[in-house]
């Protein structure tokens, strides 16, 4: 016999699943219409240190990265592909661009629930 609740609930899984980037990106603040509003750095900053879209999606392996290189290895710069060299720090160069944390990664981080340790140890500002 035709069942139709299943054909429906088979249906709405369906879309679900085809559409699940969509909400990964969603849940991930990446755009979409609920999303906190973030204070990005003003443009005489200069560009992010990969491509804006990229890093929202993986800057967390790009720190993982830069920190492995510093602690075991020992390589503190990194050239960019536009030729700026730069520092591969947290706290000097991440929030010497993002330099109001509370207003740019914890808003994002608060909503999507995530609670980065690093800041057990490394300080808040550019400073250090
Ligand atoms: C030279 C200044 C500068 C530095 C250094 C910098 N950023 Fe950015 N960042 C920007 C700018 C400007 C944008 C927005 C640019 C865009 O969309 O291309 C941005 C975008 C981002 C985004 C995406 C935000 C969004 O929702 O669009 C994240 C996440 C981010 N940066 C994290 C970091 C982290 C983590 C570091 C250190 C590893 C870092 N940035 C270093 C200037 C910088
Ligand atoms: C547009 C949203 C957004 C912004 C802005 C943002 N983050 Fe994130 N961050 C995330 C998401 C989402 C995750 C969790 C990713 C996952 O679990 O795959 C994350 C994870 C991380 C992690 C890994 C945490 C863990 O416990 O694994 C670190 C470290 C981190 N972010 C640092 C920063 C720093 C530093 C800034 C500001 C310079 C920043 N983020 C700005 C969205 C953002
Ligand atoms: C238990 C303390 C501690 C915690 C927690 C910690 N770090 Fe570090 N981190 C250090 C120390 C110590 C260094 C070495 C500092 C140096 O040599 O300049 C370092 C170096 C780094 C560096 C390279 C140097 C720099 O100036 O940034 C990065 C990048 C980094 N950590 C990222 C992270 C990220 C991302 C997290 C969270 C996911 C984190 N750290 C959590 C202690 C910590």
């Amino acid at each position: 016999m035709y069942d139709g609740g299943k054909v429906v609930f088979g249906l709405a899984l369906f879309v679900a699943l085809c559409t699940s980037p969509l909400w990964l990106s969603v849940a991930r603040g990446g755009g979409g219409a609920e999303a906190p509003p973030l204070q990005m750095p003003a443009p005489a900053a200069g560009k992010c240190v990969r491509d804006g879209e990229w890093m929202r999606n993986s800057h967390m392996e790009l720190l993982n990265s830069w920190r492995d290189e510093v602690v075991r290895e020992g390589k503190r710069s990194e050239q960019l592909a536009d030729g700026r060299v730069i520092e591969k720090s947290l706290t000097k160069t991440c929030l010497g661009c993002h330099t109001d944390k509370t207003q740019f990664c914890d808003r994002c981080h608060d909503y999507v629930g995530v609670k980065p340790f690093c800041f057990d140890c490394h300080v808040e500002t550019a400073g250090g």
